[in-house]
């Protein structure tokens, strides 16, 4: 069987990756070339440190973003934001559940202080981003409020992400845990870079 499964297995990869293709085209409807939106996506992501991350999170965005640099930006802070609220809530949610270790439960709550902070700095980001353009509006302040708030919010998100590193948390849970809010840091970060990038166009 091994001498003709092998030599039928380029063929059969062939006919696999054509399907996938082909379901991905029809399924979204798209049109043969790609969307202008999804290539400034993806160019605009290549300047982020988790790439790949940035392209899956702000895909489905595409017809918001068009090809503008302040919309990619502001799209992917209210991603994090999004991001960093169901984490939250799924954060209260388990350290109201059963059987959590009063200590863990303790580990929890000071976590969940730093993301409450990191919540209000990405709001205040955002409203910021909003007035961008406005009549009489200063880009420079309103770029270095949003610049410092958002690397505040990536401190407090390692801040939070440290404090599972004790032994009182259950081994599955920290690392459910520390996968959610390393995401949340990740796609901060990529924010970042794309805040920075579009102030670096703009002034
Ligand atoms: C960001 O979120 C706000 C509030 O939900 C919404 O009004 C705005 O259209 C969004 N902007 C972008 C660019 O995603
Ligand atoms: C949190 O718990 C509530 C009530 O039990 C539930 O309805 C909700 O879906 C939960 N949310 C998350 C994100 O786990």
């Amino acid at each position: 069987m091994g001498a003709s499964f092998y030599s039928h297995f380029p063929k059969l990869l062939v006919t696999l990756i054509s399907l996938t293709f082909f379901l991905n085209l029809s399924s979204a409807a798209r049109p043969i070339s790609p969307h202008p939106s999804t290539e400034f996506i993806k160019t605009s992501c290549s300047s982020t440190t988790y790439p790949k991350l940035c392209i899956s999170s702000l895909s489905t965005h595409a017809n918001l973003i068009q090809t503008s640099p302040k919309l990619i930006a502001h799209t992917a802070l209210n991603v994090t934001l999004a991001t960093a609220k169901a984490t939250s809530v799924m954060m209260v949610n388990l350290s109201k559940s059963q059987g959590m270790k009063p200590k863990e439960v303790e580990a929890m709550q000071d976590c969940l202080e730093e993301l409450s902070d990191t919540v209000d700095e990405l709001r205040k980001s955002i409203g910021e981003m909003g007035q961008i353009n406005n009549k009489g509006s200063d880009f420079g302040m309103l770029m270095s409020d949003i610049q410092t708030w958002v690397s505040a919010a990536l401190t407090d998100e390692s801040t939070c992400s440290d404090g599972f590193g004790g032994k009182a948390m259950n081994g599955k849970v920290k690392t459910t845990l520390r996968l959610k809010i390393m995401n949340i840091a990740h796609l901060t970060s990529n924010a970042l870079a794309l805040i920075n990038r579009y102030a670096s166009i703009h002034g």
